[in-house]
């Protein structure tokens, strides 16, 4: 009894502690002097993991996963006869088939680690029907990674899912949940000896925002009740699989189970604008704050007035995290006098709506911190066609990430999104996102300027660690 008194009692103090050394930083629009930083003083821990980050569907494209839900929403049209997406996938970058090619250049890069994800629309392209080849095309990309020392990441749910499912109304539907459990047990027991690490979902938020709430990813609605409904069935999903997938393997040392989320800090231009802070308080809810509170409070609450109130409850949802992914870019000013992105004096814009904002990395760390389990920066990338930002913001990047784990954040890995030039979802071909440049017109694939930092970054940290000759 007074042994369990003495252990909640310096738990509270600890959570105190805690809150001294890292108060929350979610609304705190920090900022410092980068004319005073030295970007060379970063450092990390000896296995901490170094990759790129890919998804199957961006890579590949509609021609080598034609039973994807993007690939059948690529050909429909909306009510006035336009395509409902504008950009078409193609084969992408063609990793299906040049994926040899692909891992050279991770091996060539000497990264430890790459996350990728594996497309349910190929292994199940029809309900129930497993594809052996599909099966085997995985088998052989994990071993080949084994072969060159690289630490495989697997993401199980990237945005795309079979066709049939989104007709039986993907996560609409409880009961569809079942269908995800399935295809997660099927290439758990067929790669549980490759792979250690695994993500069920990738960025529930992005993909309820943009499918649900603005409507511009499959399945194209706008309702934003259902977007709510649709991220409780997620989490069902996700606590689902990781039970089914710790009881075939409980030992943590050989899977590690956890979830890929997205944090992006919307904060009023103006920060005495009520108006604004308003709609920056529901951007920010619906976003990524209702998925973070679930797995801090075991609450899952999506409630906007007069649009949406759902609700959710699970014992102990923390304990169905081994990890937390966190996908970082950068916060997004809201302006209500202007609809075009806004930015800070001396931020400078990407080729995407937002604009270089290292320090909300280290906020989102600290976010992301609050649900008390080790964090791996899962995405952290930059669209600049003209290369002639990238290296100043993966020094920025790297710093924060560096400083964060030197101030006593668990961070363990970081993964530049993205290894190739990509297929943007809704936003095509033109954002640049890779550090090797691909020419679609003949696949050469050419690593750009800024990747030699990257590269020199991944060089000193493994020098670090050599074992010392005698
Ligand atoms: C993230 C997605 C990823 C990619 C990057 C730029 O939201 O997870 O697929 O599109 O943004």
């Amino acid at each position: 009894m007074f042994k369990k008194k003495l252990i909640l009692i310096s738990l509270f103090f600890m959570q105190i502690a805690n809150c001294i050394t890292h108060p929350d930083l979610s609304k705190q629009e920090i900022r410092w002097d980068w004319k005073k930083i030295d970007y060379s003083d970063i450092s990390f821990p000896k296995n901490f993991l170094f990759g790129f980050g890919t998804s199957e569907y961006q890579i590949s494209g509609a021609k080598n996963c034609p039973h994807s839900n993007w690939a059948y929403a690529e050909n429909k049209k909306k009510k006035n006869g336009k395509d409902f997406l504008e950009f078409k996938s193609g084969k992408a970058c063609d990793h299906w088939n040049s994926y040899k090619q692909d891992i050279a250049l991770l091996k060539q890069f000497k990264v430890n680690s790459y996350r990728f994800s594996i497309e349910w629309s190929n292994i199940e392209p029809e309900k129930g029907v497993f594809n052996k080849a599909a099966i085997k095309h995985y088998h052989d990309l994990l071993d080949l990674l084994i072969e060159n020392n690289i630490t495989p990441f697997i993401t199980l749910h990237h945005f795309t899912h079979p066709q049939w499912f989104e007709e039986l109304g993907g996560f609409e539907r409880e009961s569809n949940i079942t269908y995800f459990v399935r295809f997660c047990k099927t290439v758990f027991d067929q790669y549980k000896n490759k792979a250690k690490y695994w993500v069920t979902f990738n960025e529930p938020g992005v993909y309820v925002f943009q499918g649900y709430v603005r409507g511009v990813y499959p399945p194209g609605k706008t309702n934003t009740h259902l977007a709510g409904k649709v991220t409780r069935n997620i989490l069902r999903a996700h606590a689902n699989v990781y039970n089914v997938l710790r009881a075939i393997e409980p030992n943590k040392q050989k899977a590690q189970i956890g979830i890929v989320h997205n944090i992006t800090q919307f904060e009023p231009f103006n920060p005495k604008n009520k108006i604004e802070k308003t709609v920056t308080y529901y951007l920010n809810h619906t976003f990524y704050d209702a998925v973070l509170d679930f797995f801090k409070t075991d609450k899952y609450k999506f409630k906007i007035p007069l649009f949406a109130n759902v609700k959710y409850e699970y014992k102990n949802a923390k304990s169905t995290l081994d990890f937390f992914g966190l996908n970082y870019y950068s916060h997004v000013l809201i302006s209500w006098k202007s609809k075009k992105p806004q930015y800070r004096d001396g931020e400078i814009a990407t080729d995407m709506p937002y604009g270089i904002y290292a320090e909300g990395m280290y906020r989102a760390i600290n976010q992301a911190s609050k649900i008390g389990v080790p964090i791996y920066i899962t995405e952290n990338g930059i669209a600049d066609a003209k290369d002639d930002r990238r290296e100043m913001f993966l020094k920025q990047y790297l710093y924060a990430v560096s400083k964060a784990i030197k101030d006593g954040y668990d961070v363990r890995g970081y993964f530049y999104w993205s290894l190739l030039d990509n297929f943007e979802w809704d936003m095509g071909y033109d954002l640049k996102f890779g550090l090797f440049e691909v020419n679609y017109k003949t696949q050469e694939r050419k690593l750009r300027k800024s990747g030699l930092y990257y590269k020199d970054v991944l060089e000193r940290h493994y020098q670090k660690y050599l074992p010392k000759s005698k």
